[in-house]
């Protein structure tokens, strides 16, 4: 489901890492780090999120069986609960070239194309604690973790053994089941442990829904289950935060969670047995039993990882052992399968690691937002030590779009103590504030002494000359683009791109959304049709980010000097999707003032240098559109005079009442639905056609016979279509194939979850 969105606002130092993509899409070799002199083997480690204390116990044994200590360089990600953002991880590793990646996986089912790349690439994977449920084992090496549906089946145990030894019959059982996260290993193995229970004793299971593992929806879901049915009482949980939800939803409705069913308490039984709290709740007899869930797999993954590095096969599947606990001494032991398990007592023998979750992690289990590529420093500072960095960036480079704060990257650069030595401004300049196409000029900015390189000064091709690349080592990028191939600032990125790869200059992307991320629409460009305004065989609509952008420049070897020429690393955003509508708050240039107008621009933008103006020199450029020759036709009532501003010194017409229509009543929703849309365009050339048959709508045509819209569409065709009276419809089936092939050209170079 699409949504609009804000950008987010929050400065998080860890829990990211970069992309980088140059020379070679291909991995091969492994890239042991050189750490302070040591060779480091580097794991990527894609961690389901930080849901709960086992969770964040097992994150802590990780991080601490992976030091540097011990030969190691761990990339830590959290995929916050969510399978697209663990799938973009696993990519992110596999472009950085990591020696093995560590899934901890969030669910079963998905993960055969992605891992498939990882073999590709070479990269042995382990799986860790839940499993993957893929059509081809070899895609990963080996597994370690638990056996949920034996934890399940001992809990059925432990509760039939026990509700015998009181005398409680198995029909007067009536059971919930705070299920885990859907799909996942713990809540398959752990479901299904109890229902093959209830229907071999009989037992009612009334209902089952899930607690995602938290606490938080564990409460949310008792609460809603106590409504619902008032016979309960027996309360299976399929974690200990979810337990201590659902005992503070027990108690808040007035009833007691406790082992004496039989006098109208409710039976509590969880798993893990790593939580503090659910501990002390076992001791006072609120949890009835524990399975235990250990999360300790470090040191386990560790030894897979020698194994391998040895040369040597690991067991494909290794099991922990696990006990369980009860407060209650009836139970002394369980039989499952003809084994038999001993029941112990909740004393000091539960080693119960509890770890905080750390800051960051609380953070990101609370918020959502999306962080931008220029928040996370920690992944891009280090490659800036003892280099000469520039800057490709304008008015859009605030860290994190944090507009109370509003730091920009090249001050957040000086201030890190970053030799910043140039920054190289695109059309309308470094503060965003000149004329479409304006000639700039460089010049020195005041307030930090840096120099400010135009890209769009007099005369040149919009391109650095030698001079500019003399100046720097590392080019960072950190601009807010619209994903609109008339929108210039992927051009310059490109030439920038290029020069680098020809001077052998390294370009990191600091990545930003998409606005208009969420769809692809439109004619690939010709190559006869390019121009200032199209420089790229991509639609008019990518649906990219820069940084998949640039990945996607780098790898269909656009560059003159071949693929992957670009020694490319790619800070991606976290949270974002491409499903997402973001709303940009800050204006990416002068005319495009409002989140509406962004979404407007691809479709409107059609008008520029026809008889109808796009209301440059107005407030609403872009989301208005009309003309002088519009007065007195039906439709064209909205009216405005064009103005001489900043951003618009001479709009067309200006000065003069133009009657059109006002687009700016339509919501985000409904502007999000209309993709690009021709019906603008065609309507108004149609009723002007109608009112001045002498009059070309279009223009004049230049040297070539080409008309300015047919730049702006990449080719003729369209334009050609309208004038033999193409309907909208019509206009649509000539590119979409285009469109078709596009969408899947750009698959390989997708940072972020697709829309489709
Ligand atoms: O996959 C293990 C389960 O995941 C744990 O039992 C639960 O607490 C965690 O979130």
């Amino acid at each position: 489901m699409k949504k609009i969105v804000g950008i987010g606002v929050m400065l998080l130092l860890f829990l990211t890492f970069m992309v980088s993509c140059g020379g070679s899409s291909e991995k091969t070799e492994k890239t042991d780090v050189d750490f302070v002199g040591q060779n480091l083997i580097t794991v990527g480690f894609s961690q389901v999120g930080a849901e709960s204390d086992w969770r964040n116990s097992n994150t802590f044994s990780m991080q601490n069986a992976f030091t540097q200590e011990e030969g190691y360089n761990l990339i830590y990600r959290n995929g916050q609960q969510k399978q697209s953002n663990q799938i973009t991880a696993i990519r992110m590793f596999i472009q950085q070239g990591v020696d093995y990646i560590v899934l901890a996986p969030v669910t079963e089912t998905g993960w055969d194309s992605v891992l498939g790349e990882a073999k590709d690439a070479g990269i042995p994977v382990i799986i860790v604690d839940r499993m993957v449920d893929v059509e081809d084992d070899s895609l990963y090496t080996c597994w370690v973790g638990s056996d949920f549906e034996l934890e399940g089946r001992k809990m059925a145990s432990w509760i039939k053994n026990y509700t015998q030894s009181i005398g409680v019959g198995s029909d007067e059982l009536h059971i919930v089941n705070i299920q885990g996260t859907i799909g996942s290993t713990a809540q398959i193995g752990r479901s299904r442990g109890l229902s093959e229970a209830a229907k071999e004793n009989g037992w009612d299971l009334i209902a089952e829904a899930s607690g995602d593992f938290t606490e938080t929806k564990g409460r949310e879901v008792m609460v809603d289950f106590l409504k619902r049915y008032d016979n309960i009482n027996v309360v299976y949980c399929e974690n200990d935060n979810e337990a201590i939800g659902a005992i503070d939803a027990i108690v808040s409705a007035g009833l007691h969670p406790g082992p004496d069913i039989k006098n109208g308490d409710i039976l509590v039984v969880s798993f893990d047995g790593i939580n503090k709290e659910a501990l002390q709740y076992a001791k006072d007899g609120l949890i009835s039993c524990i399975a235990e869930c250990n999360p300790m797999h470090g040191p386990r993954v560790r030894d897979l990882i020698e194994t391998l590095d040895a040369g040597e096969t690991p067991d494909e599947l290794n099991y922990v052992d696990e006990r369980l606990f009860s407060s209650i001494e009836n139970v002394k032991e369980i039989v499952v399968n003809g084994a038999s398990y001993a029941v112990e007592g909740i004393g000091d023998s539960i080693q119960g690691i509890i770890v905080p979750k750390t800051e960051e992690e609380e953070v990101f289990v609370e918020e959502d937002k999306i962080l931008l590529g220029d928040e996370q420093f920690d992944f891009y500072l280090p490659l800036l030590e003892g280099k000469r960095t520039a800057l490709l960036t304008n008015q859009t480079g605030i860290i994190g779009n944090d507009v109370l704060n509003e730091q920009h990257i090249l001050d957040a650069l000086l201030e890190a103590g970053v030799d910043v030595t140039a920054v190289f401004a695109p059309e309308h300049g470094f503060r965003g504030n000149e004329d479409a196409g304006a000639d700039i000029k460089s010049y020195v900015d005041e307030k930090t002494g840096v120099q400010v390189r135009s890209l769009y000064g007099d005369g040149d091709e919009k391109k650095p000359d030698a001079d500019d690349m003399e100046v720097f080592d590392v080019l960072l990028v950190d601009i807010q683009d619209v994903g609109v191939r008339y929108y210039t600032y992927y051009i310059s990125m490109y030439y920038m791109m290029e020069a680098c790869a020809n001077a052998g200059k390294k370009v990191i992307i600091l990545d930003r959304p998409n606005p208009n991320g969420f769809y692809v629409d439109g004619p690939i460009l010709e190559d006869e049709f390019k121009s200032p305004v199209g420089e790229l065989p991509i639609p008019i609509v990518h649906g990219m980010t820069l940084g998949e952008l640039a990945r996607m420049i780098n790898g269909e070897g656009w560059l003159s000097t071949g693929k992957n020429s670009c020694d490319l690393t790619v800070i991606p955003c976290q949270n974002y999707h491409h499903e997402d509508i973001t709303r940009l708050v800050i204006n990416p240039s002068p005319n495009l003032k409002s989140p509406e107008a962004v979404l407007l621009y691809p479709s409107t933008c059609y008008f520029e240098r026809t008889v109808v103006t796009v209301g440059r020199g107005t407030n609403e450029p872009f989301c208005i559109y009309g003309s002088p020759y519009f007065e007195g036709i039906e439709d064209y009532n909205y009216t405005f005079i064009p103005e001489s501003m900043e951003g618009a010194v001479s709009p067309p017409y200006e000065g003069q009442l133009c009657y059109g229509v006002s687009l700016k009543e339509k919501s985000m929703e409904e502007l999000s639905e209309e993709h690009l849309n021709p019906e603008y365009l065609l309507k108004a050339y149609n009723d002007f056609c109608v009112n001045y048959p002498d009059k070309s709508f279009f223009g004049k045509a230049d040297k070539k016979g080409h008309y300015w819209v047919d730049y702006l569409f990449g080719t003729d065709r369209v334009r050609i279509a309208i004038e033999s009276g193409a309907s909208a419809e019509e206009i649509k089936a000539l590119y979409a194939e285009d469109v078709a092939n596009f969408k899947e050209m750009r698959k390989p170079y997708l940072l972020y979850k697709d829309v489709e």
